[in-house]
C-alpha cells in the first residue's frame, strides 16, 4: 500500500507541530505550508526538520505558501496530492483580530474557502479537517455548547470562523466532499504562542521567580474557558479524517476555569502571591468579550473513542514546569519542547 500524504496549512503553529509529529509518527509523507516572513520562524517543527535526520524527516517537506494566495495552494494541492489537508492556518488571536479585521476575515475566513475550491478542483477525493473554535458559540449560548449549540459570534476571528465553518459544510453537502468541522475549545501547551493568555502567565511566573521581571500585565481575569491539552487535540482532528462518514465534532474538556484561576495557580506554583505582581491595563481586554466557554465532547467520545486525559491543574503545571527549566537551562529546554 502507497505512504498516505496530508497537507498541513500553519504546520509552524503550536496545534501544526504537534499534528506533523502525530502524522510521521503514522508514517505519513507531510507536506507543509509555510509563508515568507523576514525572520524564519519554524522552532516548533525545527527538531523535526533538523534534529531526527534520516527517514522521518525525509518524509516532511515544506512549501511556500499562503491561505491569501489561490494560486500557490492549487499548486502545492496538485504537487503534493495528498490523501488529508489539516486546514491549520489562520490569524488566530481574537484580541489582535479587531486591529486587523479585513486581513483577519481575509486569511481565517477566505482562505479557507479558497483551499476547499482547490481540494475541489485539483483532489475532490482528499478528505479535510477546518479548524473550527468554540470562539464561534461567543456570547450567551447556552452550556456545556454542543454541536447543536447556536453561534453568536463576538469578534472579526469568530465571524470568519463562522464563515469558514458554513462554508466547509456547505463543500460537504453541494459536491459530497468529505469535509469536517473541528470545533475546538482552547487547547494550550509549552508551544502556545507567547501573547495567549496561558503561556503569558506561565512565562511570567518563571520569570519573576527567577527575579528576570517585576510584573505580569492583564487584561479580564474574570472570563471563563475550557482549557485542554495540544497533543491530545491533534489527535481528535487526525481520527475525525478516518471515520466512515464525515461529520462536526466539539473538542473540550468539560471544565471552565477562570483566568484569575489559572494566574493564582500559576504563580501559586512558583511560591508566589500573583496579587503583588499583576497590573491590569485596559489595552488587553476585547471591545467584546466572551465570558464563558465550557465544551460538551461527548459525541466525540461516543463515535470517536476520544477523551481529554490532561486537565486543567496538570496542564497548569507542566506549562510552568516547562517555563522554570527555561530559565534554568534554556538550550535543552528549546531543544525538547515537551
Ligand atoms: P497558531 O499557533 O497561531 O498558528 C497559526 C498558523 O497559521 C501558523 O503556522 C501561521 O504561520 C499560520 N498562518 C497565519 N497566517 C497565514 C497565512 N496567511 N497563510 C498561511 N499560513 C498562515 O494557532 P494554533 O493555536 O496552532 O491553532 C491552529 C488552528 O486552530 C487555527 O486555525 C486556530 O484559529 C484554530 N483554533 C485554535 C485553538 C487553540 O486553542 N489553540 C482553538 C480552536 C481553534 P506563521 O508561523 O508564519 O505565523
Ligand atoms: N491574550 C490575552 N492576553 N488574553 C487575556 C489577557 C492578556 O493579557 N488578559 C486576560 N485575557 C483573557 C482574554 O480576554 C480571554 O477572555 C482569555 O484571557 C483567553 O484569551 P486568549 O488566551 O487570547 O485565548 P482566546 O480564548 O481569546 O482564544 C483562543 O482560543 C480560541 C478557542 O476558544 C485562541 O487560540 C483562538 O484562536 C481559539 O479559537
Amino acid at each position: 500500500m502507497s505512504r498516505r500524504r496530508a497537507l498541513i496549512t500553519g504546520i509552524t503553529g503550536q496545534d501544526g507541530s504537534y499534528l506533523t509529529e502525530l502524522l510521521l509518527s503514522r508514517g505519513y509523507e507531510v507536506h507543509g505550508i509555510v509563508r515568507r516572513s523576514s525572520v524564519v520562524s519554524r522552532s516548533r517543527i525545527d527538531e523535526l526538520r533538523l534534529g531526527l535526520g534520516g527517514e522521518k524527516q525525509s518524509r516532511l517537506h515544506l512549501h511556500y505558501g499562503d491561505l491569501s494566495d489561490q494560486a500557490s495552494l492549487c499548486k502545492l494541492i496538485e504537487r503534493a496530492r495528498p490523501d488529508e489537508v489539516y486546514n491549520l492556518a489562520a490569524q488566530s488571536h481574537v484580541r489582535i483580530s479587531f486591529d486587523v479585521p479585513e486581513f483577519t476575515f481575509d486569511v481565517t475566513g477566505l482562505g479557507a474557502f479558497r483551499l476547499l475550491e482547490c481540494v475541489r478542483r485539483t483532489a475532490p477525493e482528499a478528505r479535510f479537517y477546518q479548524a473550527g473554535s468554540s470562539e464561534m458559540f461567543g456570547h450567551g449560548a447556552p452550556a456545556p455548547q454542543n454541536e447543536q449549540t447556536p453561534f453568536h459570534p463576538r469578534s472579526p476571528y469568530a465571524i470568519a470562523k463562522v464563515f469558514a465553518h458554513h462554508t466547509a459544510v456547505h463543500y460537504r453537502e453541494a459536491y459530497g466532499m468529505f469535509v469536517v468541522n473541528g470545533i475546538l475549545f482552547n487547547h494550550e501547551s509549552p508551544r502556545r504562542g507567547e501573547n495567549f493568555v496561558t503561556r503569558k502567565i506561565a512565562m511570567a511566573a518563571a520569570r519573576i521567580a527567577a527575579g528576570l521581571e517585576r510584573e505580569v500585565v492583564l487584561g479580564n481575569l474574570e472570563a471563563k474557558r475550557d482549557w485542554g491539552y495540544a497533543p491530545e487535540y491533534v489527535q481528535a482532528m487526525w481520527l475525525m479524517l478516518q471515520q466512515p462518514e464525515p461529520d462536526d465534532f466539539v473538542i473540550a474538556t468539560g471544565e471552565a476555569h477562570s483566568v484569575r484561576e489559572f494566574l493564582d495557580l500559576a504563580f501559586k506554583l512558583v511560591g508566589l502571591d500573583y496579587q503583588r505582581y499583576m497590573r491590569h491595563e485596559a489595552g488587553f481586554e476585547r471591545p467584546t468579550e466572551v465570558d464563558y466557554l465550557c465544551g460538551d465532547a461527548s459525541k466525540a467520545k461516543r463515535v470517536l473513542g476520544w477523551e481529554p486525559k490532561v486537565r486543567f491543574a496538570q496542564l497548569v503545571q507542566l506549562m510552568v514546569d516547562h517555563e522554570v527549566t527555561r530559565i534554568k537551562s534554556p538550550a535543552a529546554a528549546l531543544n525538547r519542547v515537551p
